[in-house]
């Protein structure tokens, strides 16, 4: 999978995107279900574009912290499957859901086995793997996310970078949801830790504190077949890479990823903070964040200019 080298005129097409979002700042509706996103301003808009050798793009708010969210969960799923393998697809499956990031009801049918990587049941079970590969328990959760921490700040080449611990408390004051998905697959035998264990390292990768500019930084490896293409560190292997980029196709905005392909096409993962990661496979990768979401959890803005960038540069897998 690559997409064509047109030369981007990177001052123009910055210009491009800023008048097609600005009539539209402060559209959609921030996330509230965790109240610590809810006080986020509405109005922000940063977008980043990292590319080979450094070179990176920036527009707007691009420098300022926001909460990562699901996008974690392409880190999350990168490092478990450095860390055990193929394995994990015998209890997380490949399929898109076509159902919200949170829903529950594949899960009775499907044995307890969630679709994909990518909603939060799929994502709790794959936290979980990568708990237990780091010894278990509560234990095993502080190893693991300190190893992700450390993952981030490598490939972000930013030491400041780090979970925001009132947002991880706040998700884990409200998180009925995400419990009930952790002992539901408990219950066909699809945890290996106790609940609350994988459930903490979940609320605190998703509580990553990131910018535009850092973000697009740290996904670059998955624009260059899993190795970072400025120090040439392998973080997983180009065919799992691949792998990656494909469930990010199919499932990176639960029922709204086929609207998103057909519209953008690009790999690509949101989050409820307003975060959207899209990655240009030999180009580079594109950060953007905007609180505003749509129905399926999206940031709205940074949906729509996304769709301008593909049009100013051309890049599309297809
Ligand atoms: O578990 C949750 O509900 C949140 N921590 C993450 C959900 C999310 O970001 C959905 N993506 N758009």
């Amino acid at each position: 999978m690559s997409v064509e080298n047109p030369a981007v005129d990177w001052g123009q097409a910055l210009a491009s995107i800023e008048s097609a979002v600005n009539p539209h700042i402060g559209s959609g509706k921030v996330a509230d279900y965790i109240p610590a996103l809810a006080r986020v301003d509405p109005n922000k808009f940063g977008l980043a574009v990292a590319l080979d050798g450094g070179e990176m793009h920036a527009l707007g708010d691009a420098d300022e912290s926001f909460s990562m969210q699901s996008i974690s969960k392409i880190f999350t799923l990168a490092l478990t499957l450095k860390q055990i393998g193929d394995d994990l697809w015998e209890r997380v499956g490949q399929e898109p859901s076509g159902s919200p990031f949170n829903s529950i009801v594949q899960l009775e049918v499907e044995q307890g086995i969630p679709r994909n990587p990518l909603i939060n049941a799929g994502a709790i079970a794959t936290t979980d793997s990568l708990v237990s590969a780091y010894g278990g328990g509560e234990a095993g959760a502080d190893k693991a996310i300190a190893d992700l921490l450390q993952l981030f700040r490598r490939l972000s080449q930013d030491d400041s970078i780090a979970i925001d611990l009132n947002v991880a408390r706040s998700e884990s004051d409200t998180g009925s949801r995400n419990r009930a998905l952790g002992h539901f697959m408990a219950s066909f035998g699809n945890m290996t830790n106790p609940v609350e264990a994988a459930l903490s390292a979940y609320f605190r990768h998703c509580s990553l504190a990131i910018s535009c500019r850092q973000l697009a930084r740290a996904a670059l490896f998955l624009a260059f077949d899993g190795t970072d293409p400025e120090t040439g560190e392998q973080i997983i292997t180009k065919r799992r890479c691949r792998g990656i980029l494909a469930v990010m196709m199919s499932s990176g905005h639960y029922d709204n990823s086929g609207e998103f392909a057909y519209r953008i096409g690009l790999p690509g993962k949101s989050g409820v903070g307003g975060g959207i990661l899209a990655v240009a496979p030999d180009q580079g990768t594109i950060a953007v964040w905007s609180p505003g979401l749509n129905q399926a959890g999206t940031s709205m803005v940074g949906s729509l200019a996304l769709g301008e960038l593909v049009k100013q540069t051309g890049w599309s897998v297809f």
